[in-house]
């Protein structure tokens, strides 16, 4: 189906092969002091690999305190072009272009990453996510970062780019300054549009003072910033135009700041609905005469091909669908749709790893950024492997070892693939989640790893299948607490009343467990039933979730009507009703024609003892060792593999 990606088009004077891109994003592989690194460049070449038109790299500094995370590199000196060099004599062998993207991290910024110098912006006025009070500038300061731009921009050619993109998106900078949101200066920089805009014209013309004429510079915006008093669509189509006559290559559309609601976010949580720039882009487009790039929760060849046949963009930037998937491009041009691992939004590895001062991860694909670590290629001693539980960690763990050339057999007791992961899917908004398993079982088709449901391993299992090594997958159980009355015939555990095991009926419902699972399943219910309440022992809800995806899940809740008691630990359940604790001490009973179980989970790990008894080599991962975590499961199935 996809006609349109895979045709060459232009930016500037680059001939870009397809029409997917890598938008920049922050991995923190490289050095505090701004150098790149191997690990950065293999991450890179990983993508070249896999087929994208064009590779944008991550936001460089262009100054050495310009940076908002820790961990990224720049090029605000000479000495940091012969790794930026390495880096474009890497990527250029393959089908793939590379641009550099360069910023300014403004109010976007904390001391603490920052060589411990205070972040600047327009006015003084703090980010409400990063806290430090920004400095407002000075003109000469102004004048001072628009000359770094203009030699980064050189540093940029001098290492082999084959273009830059000016950041002037998500509230950095120049962001700040295009935006009455940010800005409240009255001199030549605040104000009216012309002087809003008079800082990145200053860049612009610097930059291409350095460049030349025909050097490739494009430039991102946030089309909307979705904030009181912020930037609009109507305010991104007269910068477009703008920019478009001042003789930008190429317009790249995306959104927010980091003060924009959850939903309306730089990084859009798998709440928010695919290519929510697509209409804005497509506007951009008809008024312009440079390309235009659409990006945000496009996850997916087929909706890029058809946005581009729809004229909605000319290229397509799909950030984390190549964290997800590095190899997205090549799987498209040859049909494979579905070996794709996509985005599933939840972003629990990648944005959650910036959140924490980490290096951003994906929790499909935990090999983005450490590729560097190890090739994936055929060993020479292939072992025969038992892998024993087909939930994502066991399924991770098999398809590692099996594209090593060993030898794997999955064994799953249940009748279907994916273990709590298969649950996890049912909640509304997360119906994405099914892809990674089913993406996991395509691939263990196509490598010929035989996966054997229904298949409860034993100890004689164990014995008759002599294997080399164990992997010990088997996940977790739902916690059974000792309450009087938990084996009520009206109580449900969360998992079997998502996969529709258990028929609720319109009766009052509470939910005994205010986790990820709890309140998931309690708003997955809102569908049918009005009457629902979520009661939590700690003194609030959902603390195992993402916080971002959690803060839209708690207004989904309250938009719903459910109702939350928190502090209050169940006794007893009876045929109608919940009791509990409540803080003083105090019985209290809610009406409860059904009621759920959602306590928590408990590792379930009963077979490692016996497999160490047959085997030598024996690893247990994920769950099985702790309740809980995917993106951790994950993460150690595809490291045991490794140490095979
Ligand atoms: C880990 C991570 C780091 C990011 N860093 C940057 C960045 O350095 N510069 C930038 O313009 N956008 C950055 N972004 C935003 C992405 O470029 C992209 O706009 C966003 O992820 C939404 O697109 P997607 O749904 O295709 O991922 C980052 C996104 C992620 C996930
Ligand atoms: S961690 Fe989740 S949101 Fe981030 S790239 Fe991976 S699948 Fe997508």
């Amino acid at each position: 189906m996809t006609t349109e990606l895979f045709t060459p088009h232009n930016i500037g004077t680059c001939t870009i092969p397809n029409r997917l891109i890598v938008p920049a994003m922050v991995m923190n592989l490289c050095t505090e002091d701004g150098f790149i690194t191997e690990r950065y460049i293999k991450y890179m070449e990983e993508k070249a690999k896999g087929g994208w038109g064009l590779l944008i790299t991550e936001d460089y500094g262009v100054n050495e305190h310009a940076k908002g995370y820790r961990c990224i590199p720049g090029l605000f000196k000479d000495e940091q072009i012969e790794g930026n060099r390495k880096l474009t004599e890497t990527i250029h062998p393959y089908d793939s272009k590379i641009s550099a993207q360069i910023y300014h991290a403004g109010r976007q910024s904390r001391h603490l990453v920052n060589g411990n110098v205070q972040p600047v912006a327009p006015s003084a006025i703090k980010d409400t996510f990063c806290l430090d009070m920004p400095k407002e500038l000075t003109k000469e300061e102004i004048h001072q970062i628009v000359k770094d731009f203009g030699s980064t921009a050189r540093r940029v050619k001098e290492s082999g780019f084959d273009g830059l993109e000016i950041h002037a998106a998500h509230g950095y900078l120049i962001c700040e300054f295009l935006s009455p949101f940010t800005n409240k200066r009255v001199d030549e920089y605040g104000g009216c549009f012309e002087n809003r805009v008079r800082f990145l014209d200053e860049i612009y013309a610097e930059i291409r003072k350095n460049v030349g004429p025909d050097f490739p510079v494009q430039v991102r915006i946030s089309a909307n910033e979705y904030l009181l008093g912020g930037r609009t669509e109507a305010d991104a189509y007269e910068l477009a135009r703008h920019l478009d006559e001042i003789g930008v290559d190429c317009i790249h559309v995306s959104n927010g700041m980091y003060a924009s609601p959850i939903e309306k976010q730089i990084i859009a949580p798998m709440y928010t609905k695919h290519a929510l720039n697509m209409d804005v882009a497509e506007q951009i487009k008809k008024l312009v005469s440079c390309p235009v790039i659409v990006t945000n929760r496009i996850n997916n060849p087929n909706m890029a091909d058809t946005l581009i046949k729809m004229g909605k963009a000319d290229f397509v930037g799909m950030g984390r669908g190549s964290l997800a998937d590095p190899y997205l491009p090549n799987k498209a041009k040859e049909g494979r749709m579905e070996n794709i691992r996509y985005c599933i939004g939840c972003l629990q590895g990648c944005e959650a790893g910036l959140l924490n001062d980490d290096c951003a991860t994906c929790l499909v694909n935990p090999r983005v950024g450490r590729e560097y670590e190890k090739e994936l290629t055929k060993t020479e001693n292939p072992k025969k492997v038992m892998v024993i539980g087909g939930g994502p960690a066991g399924l991770m763990a098999a398809e590692t070892a099996a594209l090593q050339g060993h030898d794997v057999t999955v064994f799953e007791a249940k009748d279907t693939l994916g273990g709590a992961f298969k649950s996890a899917a049912y909640p509304l908004g997360k119906g994405e989640l099914s892809t990674f398993v089913s993406s996991l079982r395509k691939s263990l088709d196509d490598l010929n790893v035989p996966v054997l449901l229904n298949s409860e391993v034993t100890e004689e299992t164990i014995r008759d299948f002599h294997a080399d090594a164990i992997i010990v997958a088997t996940g977790s159980r739902p916690l059974h607490l000792t309450i009087e009355g938990i084996d009520n015939a009206n109580v449900f555990t969360a998992e079997d009343v998502l996969l529709g095991k258990k028929d609720i009926g319109f009766g009052p419902v509470v939910v005994c467990g205010g986790g990820e699972v709890g309140a998931e399943t309690a708003h997955y219910l809102t569908q049918t039933n009005q009457n629902i309440t979520v009661v939590e022992m700690q003194n609030d809800i959902l603390n195992d979730m993402m916080p971002l995806s959690r803060q839209c899940l708690l207004g989904y809740m309250k938009e719903t009507g459910i109702k939350v008691i928190t502090n209050a630990k169940v006794s007893r359940i009876t045929e109608n009703a919940v009791e509990y604790t409540d803080v003083n001490g105090e019985t209290v009973s809610v009406p409860a024609e059904t009621v759920i179980s959602a306590f928590g989970y408990r590792a379930y790990n009963p077979l490692e003892e016996t497999a160490k008894k047959y085997c030598s080599n024996v690893q247990t991962v994920g769950s099985a060792i702790k309740a809980g975590n995917a993106l951790t499961a994950v993460r150690e199935g595809y490291e045991a593999a490794l140490k095979l």
